[in-house]
């Protein structure tokens, strides 16, 4: 949540380059904006700040080589510009991803400063300004301030009459660009990709000086110096990019032509290291949020009729009360996009310092969970920029279904699986096929419920196709298990109401008849084509893989609901692509 971003260079347009790589941060928040540059011709800052989406703002910054940027995702204090970042408070000029738990202690003892906002962030800056003023110097200061911060941080700082520009992190992402003649400093490598995809990723509890090309590292709490390697990404500029497309959402969708295949890459040393671990473990545990929570439940299924193990599914938010059960001999299994989800990570550092076993699944390969697994498995998805995850949430089935055979030592056998059904997944994926998508859209946009449901693996893809159109729609939908629609959910059917049915067996095919002998429109998504279906999307038969096929409808159908109703579906409201806060 959040986005945050600094350049230190030579260019005098440091300004106009924050403001850029933060349009592509924008996906991390999108309720307010800030740049603070500083300016070449006598060292002051200035700063510009608005509420708004970033990505229409256009301006002329003063010249200066180095600049500190934010677009926000509010958490403490409302939607104003004097709760916008960057923060100044004396010499002090700060943005902040994260949240600061114990602001208001802290606020109360800085007695001598007048604060104009209600957020936690200009708390940080009133400490690190007040250590200044006790003599400390600006990397003391921060590393005082730091250490007294509970809570998750990412922060860029600007101290006037310092040259560079001071980050530290705990809790909250931060990487370093290295350019030729300038150093970024970014939430995500897409802010500065188009310059540079040479990285150093900063650890929790580090920091970091940029001044020009150079960057010093250095550990939050004891200031001894620390080595970084350099790290190509092979990520492609256009893999960040809109391109040729009106939104992220609809590019990621059609990227699972390729990403579903691309999971085949995975080294089977490394699927047998994690099954390794949850083959010696007793007691297993699915932990993850939102979309990914629905893979992981879709897996649940793969892993009960693949090799016939029983793991539990826990959101990440629910966990705790199972918690007490969590001691050495226990597996965890974290499924996250961004692997930066807070409610995940408090789970993971908990667990592992039980003794726990950590098999990290993410896409984003230098996130905290990433590097926090005792092994990690990559996605390999790209970068997803749409808040809704799609592209994602397949590249996680398609994975963990290949866990579950590596389980019983048949690798190749989910594989070929796999190989067919993301080479079918290609095939479906054309122009006619989405258009044919749209028109189902338009005959059903101005409903305002909408319901779906499914059986075994369909049924967690029935609560995914939820979210998916709730998030970018706004129209009211839940997702059922098939047969549970006879024990309540039934009374919610009236005449015309439409019912999204994943599947063609028997069962559900009589569940869908039910619901259309109650007035229901019946839309099915499913191999074959049933009598009771008014309308019908076509997915493949994927012999066990069906879940990864059948969501991937209902996202285009969710992108499309949104565009009939004007929304924009990358952006949608009170939401942000990562959640890092609890
Ligand atoms: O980055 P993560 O996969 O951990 O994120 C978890 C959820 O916040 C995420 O899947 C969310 O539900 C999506 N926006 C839904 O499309």
């Amino acid at each position: 949540m959040c986005g945050i971003f600094a350049i230190s260079g030579d260019s005098p347009k440091a300004g106009a380059s924050v403001l850029k790589g933060l349009k592509k941060l924008e996906y991390r928040g999108y309720d307010s904006w800030g740049v603070c540059v500083r300016e070449s011709k006598d060292g002051t800052v200035f700063i510009d700040k608005e509420i708004g989406k970033i990505s229409t703002v256009r301006r002329n910054f003063p010249d200066g080589c180095e600049a500190i940027g934010h677009s926000r995702w509010a958490t403490h204090g409302g939607v104003t510009k004097a709760n916008a970042h960057p923060h100044q408070v004396g010499k002090v000029t700060l943005v902040h991803n994260g949240i600061f738990e114990n602001y208001i202690t802290h606020k109360k003892t800085l007695k001598t400063y007048k604060f104009l906002s209600e957020t936690d962030t200009e708390v940080i800056a009133a400490m690190i300004d007040n250590f200044l003023h006790q003599g400390s110097t600006p990397d003391q200061a921060i590393r005082k301030a730091a250490t007294q911060i509970e809570g998750r941080f990412a922060i860029l700082v600007m101290v006037e009459g310092i040259s560079g520009i001071y980050a530290a992190r705990r809790g909250s992402p931060l990487i370093v660009g290295r350019g030729s003649n300038q150093t970024f400093v970014a939430s995500d490598i897409p802010a500065f990709l188009e310059q540079t995809n040479v990285v150093n990723y900063l650890d929790d509890n580090e920091m970091v000086y940029v001044c020009g090309k150079n960057a010093q590292f250095s550990d939050l709490r004891t200031g001894d110096p620390v080595q970084k390697r350099n790290i190509e990404v092979p990520w492609k500029i256009e893999e960040a990019e809109k391109g040729e497309w009106s939104h992220f959402m609809i590019k990621e969708i059609f990227e699972q032509k390729e990403t579903i295949a691309r999971v085949l890459k995975q080294e089977d040393e490394k699927l047998l290291q994690a099954m390794k671990l949850l083959q010696e473990s007793n007691g297993a545990y699915f932990i993850a949020c939102g979309t990914a929570h629905k893979a992981a439940m879709a897996a649940e299924y793969f892993f009960a009729d693949i090799s016939g193990r029983k793991i539990n599914v826990v959101p990440a938010s629910e966990m705790p009360s199972f918690e007490r059960f969590v001691n050495p001999k226990t597996a965890i299994i974290a499924v996250s996009q961004s692997g930066e989800t807070a409610d995940v990570l408090e789970i993971l550092e908990r667990s592992k310092k039980k003794g726990a076993k950590i098999i990290g699944l993410t896409n984003v390969l230098s996130s905290s969970i990433a590097r926090m697994a005792h092994v990690h498995l990559s996605i390999n998805a790209g970068p997803e920029k749409a808040v809704a995850s799609t592209k994602a949430a397949t590249a996680q089935m398609a994975l963990l279904f290949l866990l579950a055979f590596t389980d019983v030592n048949k690798i190749n056998i989910g594989r070929q699986i796999l190989w067919a059904t993301a080479s079918s997944i290609n095939d479906m994926l054309n122009p006619r096929y989405e258009s044919w998508i749209r028109s189902v859209a338009e005959r059903i946009v101005d409903h305002p419920n909408l319901f779906i449901i499914g059986r075994k693996s369909l049924y967690p893809m029935a609560l995914e196709s939820a979210i998916k159109i709730q998030e970018v729609s706004y129209i009211h939908a839940q997702g059922f298990a098939a047969g549970e629609l006879k024990h309540g959910p039934i009374a919610l059917i009236e005449k015309g109401t439409p019912c999204i049915v994943l599947g063609d067996d028997q069962e559900t095919v009589s569940n869908a008849t039910e619901l259309k002998s109650r007035g229901a429109k019946i839309i099915g998504v499913s191999a074959t084509k049933q009598d009771v279906f008014d309308e019908w999307l076509r997915v493949p038969d994927c012999n066990g893989a069906q879940a990864i096929a059948s969501i991937i409808p209902v996202q285009i159908l969710a992108y499309h609901l949104a565009l009939l109703k004007g929304l924009d579906p990358d952006m949608p409201r009170n939401l942000a692509k990562s959640v890092t806060v609890k």
